[in-house]
């Protein structure tokens, strides 16, 4: 995928991996579009970003889908690139009653969003000479972490919605990529880490975007990040790793 000139919009780009890419595509002179929720951190971006464009969207609600693709193929009808990278993460305790209004949102954030937001956009994408369809899962797509189980299934869900859409799409200008980072140093987690004693920070947003354009550049269409690779590689092998307190049934 050539890395410069391109219009990109990138979901959830405000901070942690979005920020990242955000910074360095605009860097490799793309014109850039993020949307999140939170317009303070959206303003906080542009302002270390000034030539960042932004847009308040929550992707979980269907209208600010369509108003989002409305707007944006009409302020830039030259998008070209989809990243499909706002998420949210959760923990749930399956042995008793869970919060199923949470799992909800979390199923519309990180899979029904970017299954809409590419089916409103594949008909511009298609009639733009390249475009690409980049969709960010995780090596837990993989692998589950036990504890975080709906985030996982979402994310293995985006995995299959990736593969089909290649398929789908192959005939056509829209090349669809899968990035699936390992552990990145982000908010992503609201804390949890830290409260599990976790001393493993992982990478840098800014190490992840250098990895990821990389391999987008070399149109490495899946692309597992560091650790993420070998859980895509293993799979289910790694699960007992991933897992140490797990006894199997
Ligand atoms: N960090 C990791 O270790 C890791 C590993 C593998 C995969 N990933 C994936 O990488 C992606 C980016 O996550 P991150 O680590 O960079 O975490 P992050 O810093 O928390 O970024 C997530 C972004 O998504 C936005 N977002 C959340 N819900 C939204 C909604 N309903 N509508 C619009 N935007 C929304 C958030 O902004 P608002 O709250 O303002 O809306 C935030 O800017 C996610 O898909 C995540 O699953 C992360």
């Amino acid at each position: 995928m050539q890395t410069s000139k391109n219009t990109i919009l990138i979901t959830g780009g405000a901070t942690g991996i979005g920020f990242g890419l955000a910074e360095q595509f605009l860097k490799m002179d793309n014109t850039v579009i993020i949307c999140s929720r939170r317009e303070t951190r959206l303003k906080e971006a542009q302002q270390k970003l000034p030539g960042l464009n932004i847009r308040v969207c929550d992707v979980t609600r269907i209208a600010d889908r369509m108003s989002l693709v409305n707007w944006i193929t009409e302020a830039f009808p030259n998008l070209n690139i989809l990243i499909n990278n706002a998420g949210i993460q959760k923990n749930f305790d399956l042995t008793g009653l869970i919060d199923i209004a949470a799992v909800e949102e979390e199923c519309d954030t990180n899979f029904i969003a970017p299954v809409h937001l590419t089916n409103l956009l594949t008909g511009h994408l298609r009639n733009q000479p390249q475009s690409a369809i980049v969709n960010i899962t995780s090596g837990l797509a993989f692998t589950p972490l036990a504890f975080m189980p709906v985030y996982c299934a979402t994310k293995a869900a985006l995995h299959s919605f990736s593969l089909s859409l290649r398929h789908q799409l192959s005939g056509t200008s829209v090349k669809v990529f899968e990035i699936a980072p390992p552990i990145v140093d982000t908010e992503l987690d609201g804390g949890a880490r830290d409260e599990r004693g976790q001393r493993d920070r992982g990478i840098s947003p800014e190490e992840f975007a250098t990895l990821a354009i990389a391999a987008l550049k070399e149109n490495v269409y899946e692309a597992a990040i560091g650790f993420a690779a070998n859980l895509r590689l293993k799979r289910e092998a790694m699960f007992g790793q991933l897992n140490p307190e797990h006894r199997g049934s």
